[in-house]
């Protein structure tokens, strides 16, 4: 971030969201808009992580989640899948201390079983030495689909024997990744892609989406403030209809 961007203040916004989503596409697009090999277009994605995760503690938001690999990118060149997991091991043991200090609280949400064992114990590390943190909670969606999810909790409910007349939209939102925490006010897609690509399909069921043609790695701190500043001229109305 450059000294500019320090000094730079924002107006401050009439509503803010409790949780904002952040489908983290572009990558490749960017890379190959550069010449460059797409596992670069990772790197300067991971790298602007970072950026987010401080435009949000000043933005005030208090939790987000980061859409960083689904189910289905395994489906990608195995060279990419495996530069993609070391981006992510490089990320949880080097940023990890500078996370803590900072106060936030890593957790992990996803199909845990087929993540390499090396990950899962990087995972478990982060979540156990940031558990108490609390400016902000960043969930990070990696192996993850909202459809797996879904799947996941249906056979925790199973396993625990709860009655069918005693699963309600709570009892079942209490067995997601996201157990405890408000669902996404607003969803962010960049590189303007129009689909959730399994992304929170239960947690978005009235999230306000926000799509922007910006490439994930050049969506900075300005095109953030952006997307709060849209979001915080919706009308949302659940249903209902508009107060008279
Ligand atoms: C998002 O960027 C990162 C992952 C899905 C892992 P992409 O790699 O999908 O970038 P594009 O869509 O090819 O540009
Ligand atoms: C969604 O992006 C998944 C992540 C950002 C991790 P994709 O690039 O995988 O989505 P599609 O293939 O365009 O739907
Ligand atoms: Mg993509």
């Amino acid at each position: 971030m450059s000294d500019r961007d320090n000094l730079k203040t924002y107006p401050s916004l009439s509503r803010t969201p409790r949780h904002v989503g952040f489908i983290m596409d572009g990558n490749g697009r960017w890379a190959k808009a550069r010449n460059l090999p797409r596992h670069l277009g990772h790197r300067a994605g991971m790298e602007n992580v970072r950026r987010i995760l401080r435009a949000a503690v000043e933005f005030g938001v208090p939790i987000v989640t980061l859409y960083a690999f689904s189910t289905e990118n395994w489906q990608r060149p195995q060279s990419e899948v495996s530069g993609i997991l070391d981006l992510l091991r490089e990320a949880l043991a080097n940023e990890i201390n500078e996370l803590d200090a900072n106060s936030v609280q890593l957790r992990h949400m996803g199909n845990w079983e087929n993540l390499p064992p090396d990950i899962q114990e990087c995972f478990r590390t982060a979540t156990a030495q940031t558990q108490h943190n609390e400016r902000l909670i960043m969930n990070i969606a990696f192996n993850y689909g909202g459809r797996q999810e879904i799947i996941a909790a249906v056979r925790d409910i199973v396993r625990e024997g709860i009655p069918p007349e005693a699963i309600t939209e709570e009892v079942f939102a209490a067995h997601l990744y996201t157990a405890g925490q408000p669902d996404p006010d607003l969803i962010i897609r960049t590189s303007g892609e129009m689909r959730v690509s399994n992304f929170m399909i239960w947690q978005g069921a009235y999230a306000e989406y926000y799509v922007t043609p910006v490439l994930w790695p050049d969506f900075d701190k300005d095109e953030f403030y952006k997307a709060l500043e849209t979001f915080a001229h919706r009308e949302r109305r659940y249903g209902g209809i508009r107060p008279a």
